[in-house]
């Protein structure tokens, strides 16, 4: 059996091996849809930790990837470079005119890590140490120690603590349909905000934050206009600000990129991951602007900066990157973001009215609510419910989100809430 196996072999991530169940063994997929050794078929409603947005296995991307592969499979990127990275860092540029340099990593956790110690770095290459960062409560912005350091307040990482740089936490005002406190909230937040400025914007190297989504901790939505209103009150301040849109990016808030709500106001950064190669390859870009970028350039090597993976900017990873974004033209994606978007619309009220579910917020693709009042026994008896229901669902706690590949089909949708709502009921 694959399973036994794996057990003797494999430590896997996030899992505590002393209880988790065995994992179930997938042997092909294909759309929306994960199949495993028995022939048992799994809607991902997850898009596998939220990077596939055409489908699994998609064939064009898989043939792209494939051509690659028979005529550069990687090349150091230090001193040589290669075009399908320099296709793709014009094409990520145009999806985000705000930026003119692209800086390739390989997973979301280092895109984040690249954007803080160019940040940090900028200052110091001006004579100016800032060694402050600021990030929000509960959010999450991978597992590297940067990462881990300006994601502190996530839950993740306990045993760490001690070794994780200070930062400072402002409130995240998430909001949810019928909320009536989110202005007070908001207010609060951007109160703490300007009393952190006054006092330390010149010690502050930069905020970060995943704009109108925290992931990770429970997809917790908050209002364009509030992150807006953050990075106008840094930019004032002359605080750089990232936005970690390594889930958000590539369509899933509605728009390519979720700063595309603020009204024109983009942060210094924008890291970038997960949906990139439509989930076929690990691939991240860090992307600044030029103000930036010319800090580092000197006669010297000291003001340069010192980052790079083995992997940086692999050729395969970049040309299934140029043929998601192709798939986006081919199958006019922005029409199925849109669909899906309306399904959960229409499904937020339904969802509303059932007295085991709370706090229901959907942005664009995504779509997350709260079971009330459960308890573990209960949330872990739902887990294992959509999963025998064929469901291919992860709650965050008694968070359950749905994020589905955008080839999802109405049908297939509708079929699923109505097997997540049965699991509620009869997980009680
Ligand atoms: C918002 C956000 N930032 C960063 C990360 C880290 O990305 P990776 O898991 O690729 O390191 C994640 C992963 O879930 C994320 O959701």
């Amino acid at each position: 059996m694959l399973s036994s196996r794996d057990k003797k072999s494999i430590w896997h991530p996030f899992t505590q091996h002393y209880t988790a169940d065995d994992p179930i063994v997938i042997t092909h997929a294909r759309g929306a849809s994960l199949f495993d050794e028995n022939a048992k078929e799994y809607l991902d409603l997850v898009s596998s930790w939220w990077v596939n947005i055409h489908g699994h296995a998609h064939p064009y991307i898989a043939q792209a990837i494939a051509k690659q592969a028979n005529q550069l499979e990687h090349v150091m990127f230090a001193g040589f470079t290669h075009e399908p990275a320099i296709k793709l860092a014009e094409a990520l540029l145009a999806i985000a005119p705000a930026y003119d340099k692209v800086f390739f990593t390989d997973n979301g956790s280092t895109a984040i890590e690249v954007a803080l110690k160019i940040a940090y770095q900028y200052w110091h290459n001006q004579g100016q140490n800032r060694p402050r960062f600021v990030a929000f409560e509960g959010a999450y912005h991978g597992d590297t120690f940067g990462a881990m350091a300006v994601g502190k307040t996530s839950g993740y990482y306990d045993p760490f603590f001690d070794l994780l740089q200070e930062v400072t936490f402002l409130p995240f005002p998430a909001t949810w349909l019928e909320d009536t406190t989110v202005e007070e909230k908001e207010a609060a937040a951007l109160i703490a905000l300007d009393l952190y400025l006054e006092e330390h914007a010149n010690e502050t190297a930069a905020l970060i934050l995943e704009p109108m989504i925290q992931g990770a901790s429970g997809m917790a939505m908050c209002r364009p206009s509030f992150v807006e209103a953050v990075f106008k009150r840094c930019k004032t301040a002359g605080v750089l600000t990232i936005a970690d849109e390594i889930m958000t990016g590539f369509g899933r808030t509605g728009k390519m990129i979720a700063c595309d709500y603020l009204n024109g106001v983009y942060p210094d950064f924008l890291c970038l991951s997960k949906g990139i190669t439509g989930g076929f390859l690990p691939l991240a870009v860090t992307l600044c602007r030029d103000r930036i970028y010319n800090a580092f350039l000197d006669e010297t090597y000291a003001k340069a900066l010192t980052h790079g993976h083995s992997y940086t900017a692999n050729p395969l990873a970049c040309a299934a990157a140029l043929a998601s974004l192709d798939v986006f033209e081919q199958e006019q994606t922005h029409q199925k973001i849109a669909a899906l978007c309306q399904m959960h619309q229409e499904w937020a009220p339904r969802l509303l009215a059932n007295p085991d579910i709370e706090r229901v917020r959907h942005q664009g693709t995504i779509l997350a609510f709260n079971l009330k009042n459960f308890n573990p026994g209960q949330t872990k008896k739902f887990k294992s419910l959509v999963i025998e229901a064929g469901l291919n669902i992860r709650p965050l706690g008694a968070t359950v989100y749905i994020l589905p590949p955008y080839c999802l089909t109405a049908e297939q949708l509708h079929s699923a809430y109505v097997r997540i709502i049965d699991c509620i009921s009869q997980s009680k």
